[in-house]
């Protein structure tokens, strides 16, 4: 399958996501080429695309492994966003492309606070949103990293044992230029959600497909570790968890969590 990343072919109408778009063969990050752009005066809704990334980057300073045949995208967004509805934009970003999966491929695409798409408790897609502006926040860059072609073989371990792709799932290649146009599709929802200042449908959305709540995990915090049950999101997007220690409710807002397996 002829999948190159055709600019011409990418470009959608309107004044929507993709109205513009910025292809590039080779680069260190689309996440610093959409802030590198956005600074520069870019408009809302430009788009950063990347056959390759030298330095593809995940949260907490995490690598983020970038093999042929996958979607290295960033979106500039710009309006729409009230300072309380950043930190729901990655959690719209997560709906989106679970939705995006689920409707068009059949995969039971859930999510995994703050930022995983998954199958079967594979890792299909991460989101990295990033803040930039003079004094203010003007902008959020939204990068994602979608796997779509890949065979996990071509991973190194230990992530080829913890991660997928629409092939690996569905069992066909897709083009990639199809896979880009339904998740700006499903992020052009989700966002004018919460332009609407509708966060109240994202959440739920989320809760629809999230596969921790209700289970017991181990949330690793910048302020310490600690176990107890996922209970919810926040409407900034925090993950809620009842600490297990002090029967009291705590918001987790940057930090990784775990399932813990219970014998
Ligand atoms: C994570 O799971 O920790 C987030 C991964 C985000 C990866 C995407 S790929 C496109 C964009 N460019 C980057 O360097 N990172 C994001």
């Amino acid at each position: 399958m002829d999948d190159r990343l055709i600019s011409e072919q990418l470009v959608r109408p309107g004044s929507g996501l993709g109205h513009t778009v910025v292809v590039k063969e080779s680069t260190g990050s689309t996440n610093d080429d959409a802030l590198a752009l956005a600074a520069a005066g870019a408009a809302h809704g430009t788009v950063v695309v990347a056959e390759r990334q030298t330095k593809g980057r995940g949260r907490l300073g995490r690598r983020w492994q970038s093999p042929a045949g996958n979607l290295f995208f960033s979106v500039i967004l710009r309006e729409g966003l009230e300072p309380e509805a950043v930190g729901l934009v990655m959690i719209a970003a997560g709906v989106a492309v679970a939705r995006a999966l689920i409707k068009n491929y059949s995969i039971l695409a859930k999510l995994k606070w703050p930022n995983d798409v998954r199958a079967f408790g594979k890792k299909l897609c991460g989101i990295l949103a990033e803040g930039g502006g003079q004094g203010q926040l003007d902008y959020v860059v939204l990068g994602i990293g979608l796997n779509v072609n890949m065979r996990s073989e071509d991973l190194p371990p230990p992530i080829k044992e913890i991660a997928s792709s629409i092939a690996e799932e569905t069992g066909k290649e897709r083009p990639r230029a199809e896979v880009l146009g339904q998740v700006l599709d499903e992020l052009e929802l989700a966002l004018a959600d919460l332009a609407r200042g509708d966060y109240e449908t994202v959440l739920a959305q989320w809760m629809a497909l999230d596969e921790i709540i209700g289970k017991q995990v181990r949330a690793e915090t910048p302020a310490g570790i600690f176990r107890g049950q996922a209970r919810g999101i926040r409407r900034d997007g925090a993950l809620l968890v009842k600490d297990d220690e002090s029967g009291r409710e705590r918001a987790v807002v940057a930090g990784d969590v775990v399932i813990v397996e219970q014998g």
